[in-house]
């Protein structure tokens, strides 16, 4: 099994707590494309449309108003993109364009996790601590939150544990790898070269949550990352968000091996992709979380420490039935074409 040398190559951890390390379980599952759209229910919510486009997926509840605990997402759905078929959450991100030589944009498409089955989308993780025995709390109905700034672009005041991977090897190898913690191939930014397995996008949420609120006005201050230390090792939280959360991790593997021909880069030597946000430089990446678990699925499958996509204390569905889930884009408008504009820019 190829995902089983990811999970066991994914983290760069404390020589000491190897042997803990080699042991840890983790929910890694294929949640498949829902829509494309310009819909965004948590920074934008009402709005039709939101500033950029995003990839959605997850449950089909997913709509530009979703308020809070009114809109109960698991009985509002009837299908959800993802293996686990009691996960109703919606997770979304911006979305990755080519930009030609002669100034139109390609959508770059994104390839399924190894291991995995389905359609392009997100590979979503619930982590939780490698020791195996310190409790995480499962997200309560109507919680959301947010990692990254669609406005940034440049490093200064970055979230951290969000980056790219370079994979230069066809069968991105070596395969897997701790999220931003190789010097060489993680970056913050956008790969300044050519990658020719792919880049991989990462965004890892915040673990601690304030016990109190289910959103923010920045829909960030509710949660929080251990003062020190690492969740991964149950570093502790902050007083002020003493409640321990899984940690949520959205890997999306962008498929940019379609245009690694140098004769169509910029001639300028700079690199030609950009994301929805109109940003070439990369550190406007940025995903959304909503929280929608039918019931106590979540907290079961925490406490029995599932692994994977499989799970004993959770339905699955096979990839076909995953698949054949999918909404209508709110308005409609061409998402894979050769565009003239990023549909943000219409705004
Ligand atoms: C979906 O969002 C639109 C726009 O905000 C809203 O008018 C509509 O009532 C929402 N649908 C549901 C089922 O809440
Ligand atoms: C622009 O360039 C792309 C890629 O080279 C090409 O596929 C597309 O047809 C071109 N569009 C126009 C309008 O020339």
């Amino acid at each position: 099994m190829q995902w089983k040398s990811l999970v066991l190559a994914a983290a760069a951890i404390p020589q000491q707590a190897a042997a803990q390390y080699a042991t840890a379980a983790m929910m890694r599952f294929q949640c498949s494309r829902l829509v494309v759209e310009r819909v965004d229910p948590l920074v934008s919510p009402g709005l039709i449309q939101s500033p950029h486009i995003h990839q959605i997926v997850g449950g089909n509840a997913f709509n530009a108003t979703m308020d809070p605990v009114n809109y109960d997402i698991p009985s509002e759905s009837t299908c959800t993109t993802c293996s686990f078929s009691e996960d109703f959450s919606n997770y979304w991100t911006a979305n990755l364009y080519f930009k030609a030589r002669n100034g139109t944009y390609k959508r770059v498409k994104q390839m399924v996790n190894l291991g995995l089955q389905g359609e392009e989308g997100v590979t979503v993780y619930y982590i939780p601590p490698y020791d195996g025995k310190t409790k995480v709390t499962a997200f309560k109905p109507g919680f959301r939150m947010l990692v990254g700034d669609a406005a940034l672009r440049t490093s200064q005041g970055q979230q951290k544990q969000l980056c790219h991977r370079c994979y230069t090897n066809v069968n991105q190898t070596p395969f897997g790898g701790a999220p931003c913690a190789d010097g060489q191939m993680d970056t913050a930014a956008l790969p300044n070269k050519q990658c020719a397995g792919g880049i991989r996008a990462t965004v890892t949420f915040p673990t601690c949550w304030d016990g109190v609120n289910l959103d923010s006005p920045d829909h960030k201050s509710h949660v929080a990352y251990p003062a020190s230390g690492s969740f991964e090792m149950s570093s502790a939280c902050p007083a002020s968000h003493p409640v321990r959360l899984p940690q949520v991790m959205y890997e999306i593997m962008w498929d940019t091996r379609e245009f690694n021909d140098p004769s169509i880069w910029p001639a300028d030597g700079s690199q030609p992709f950009v994301y929805s946000t109109s940003d070439a430089s990369g550190y406007s990446w940025h995903g959304d979380y909503v929280f929608g678990w039918k019931g106590d699925a979540l907290q079961r499958a925490l406490d029995a420490r599932c692994s994977n996509d499989q799970c004993s204390q959770l339905k699955t569905q096979t990839p076909a039935q995953a698949t054949a889930c999918k909404k209508q884009q709110t308005v409609s408008e061409d998402v894979d074409g050769w565009l003239t504009e990023l549909p943000s820019m219409t705004m």
